[in-house]
C-alpha cells in the first residue's frame, strides 16, 4: 500500500469494479471493495480509472447474466435495461470521482478485427451496444472520460486498424467516446517503440486520448538475452518513450505493483512460465531496473531539468 500511494499518480481496480464483483444478483450491489479503492486513491490525491463496465471474458460478466437473459421474453430488451441500470448505478455512484471509465473492454476477437462472436452484448444488440453504454455512462457522469479498451493490438496491425475503424464509426454516430486504451499485456511479444508510437498517434489523430492501461512485460520473454532484467527495463522504457512522444497519450497504468502479485502467474496462458516477474517492483517491493528505466524516461521528458551537484 505504501508503494502504491508513494509511487503512482493513478489507481485502477484489478477486479473490484467488474460487473461480477459488484453485483451478486441483478438488483443487488456490494460496493465494499470498490469503495475502499476509491477512498484510498482520493486520500492520496490519485486519479482513478474505472475498470470496467462491460466485458464478456474471464471474470467480466456476472454469473447470473446468462440465466437472467434466457428467462426473459425479450432478451435484447432485458439486456438493454440491465446495461442502463448497471451504468447509472455504478458510474452515478462515483460521478465526479472517477476520471476515466473503461466503458467497453475488448469488443474485438482476440486475434481478429471482427467483433468477438462470443460477446453476449454484440450477439444480442450488435454494434449498438457500444453507443448505448457510452451514452448511459455520459448521462451518469458528464465529466468522466469514456474509453474503449482493447488487447493485443500492439502487435496485430489488422486488429489495430479495425479498432480505429470502430472508433471512427462510434464517433460518426455521435456517441460520447473520449479515449482508447491499449492494454499492453506484452506476454506474447515485447513492445516495439516505433509501432506503439505510431498507434498512439493514430488514436490521437481522431482527437481521442490514448492510454496504456494494463502494462506488464514478463521477464521470461528475455530469457535468451544476457541480462533479462536490463532487457525488461529497456522494454519498459520503450513503452514510456512511445507515450511521451504523443501529447494526447495521457497515462500509463501498470497491471499490478509488485512481482509477487501478478495475474500472469495464474492466467492459463502464462502460468507455466511463473514466476513471470512482469512489474516494476520485485516480490520484496524493491525497485527493479525497469523502475529506474521508467523514472529516467520520465525525467528525460521534463522540458526543464533541475541541475544540482
Ligand atoms: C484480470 C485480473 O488481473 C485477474 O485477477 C482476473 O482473474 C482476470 O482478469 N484484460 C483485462 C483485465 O481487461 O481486466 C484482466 O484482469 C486482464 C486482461
Amino acid at each position: 500500500m505504501q508503494v502504491a500511494s508513494r509511487e503512482f499518480t493513478s489507481v485502477t481496480p484489478e477486479n473490484s469494479m467488474k460487473w461480477r464483483s459488484l453485483a451478486p444478483a441483478p438488483d443487488e450491489y456490494d460496493f465494499s471493495g470498490a469503495d475502499q479503492l476509491v477512498d484510498f486513491a482520493l486520500a492520496n490525491g490519485q486519479r482513478l480509472r474505472g475498470h470496467t463496465l462491460f466485458w464478456h471474458r474471464l471474470n467480466g460478466l456476472p454469473s447470473w447474466l446468462h440465466a437472467e437473459l434466457d428467462a426473459a421474453s425479450d432478451p435484447a430488451a432485458r439486456l438493454r435495461e440491465l446495461m442502463a441500470d448497471h451504468t447509472a448505478t455504478v458510474v452515478g455512484r462515483y460521478a465526479g470521482r472517477i476520471a476515466q471509465w473503461d466503458v467497453i473492454n475488448e469488443p474485438l476477437g482476440i486475434a481478429s478485427g471482427d467483433f468477438d462472436r462470443e460477446n453476449i452484448f454484440y450477439q444480442l444488440l450488435g454494434e449498438e451496444y457500444l453507443d448505448l453504454a457510452l451514452l448511459h455512462a455520459h448521462a451518469a457522469d458528464p465529466s468522466a472520460e469514456l474509453f474503449i479498451n482493447e488487447t493485443f493490438t500492439e502487435f496485430q496491425p489488422q486488429k489495430f486498424d479495425a479498432l480505429i475503424a470502430l472508433a471512427q464509426r462510434v464517433l460518426a454516430r455521435g456517441a460520447p467516446l473520449h479515449g482508447i486504451g491499449l492494454q499492453g499485456h506484452f506476454f506474447l511479444r515485447a513492445p516495439d517503440e516505433a509501432v506503439l508510437r505510431d498507434q498512439l498517434r493514430r488514436i490521437a489523430a481522431l482527437g481521442l486520448k490514448a492510454e496504456i492501461t494494463e502494462l506488464d512485460i514478463p521477464l521470461p520473454l528475455f530469457d535468451t538475452t544476457p541480462d533479462p532484467l536490463a532487457a525488461q527495463a529497456q522494454a519498459y522504457a520503450d513503452v514510456f518513450n512511445a507515450c511521451l512522444a504523443v501529447p494526447l497519450c495521457s497515462g500509463i497504468t501498470v497491471w499490478g505493483v509488485d512481482d509477487a502479485h501478478t495475474w500472469l502467474d495464474s492466467f492459463v496462458i502464462t502460468a507455466g512460465n511463473a514466476p513471470n516477474r512482469p512489474l516494476l517492483f520485485d516480490g520484496q517491493l524493491q525497485a527493479k531496473p525497469a523502475y529506474h528505466a521508467v523514472v529516467d524516461a520520465l525525467l528525460d521528458a521534463v522540458p526543464w531539468r533541475i541541475v544540482s551537484n
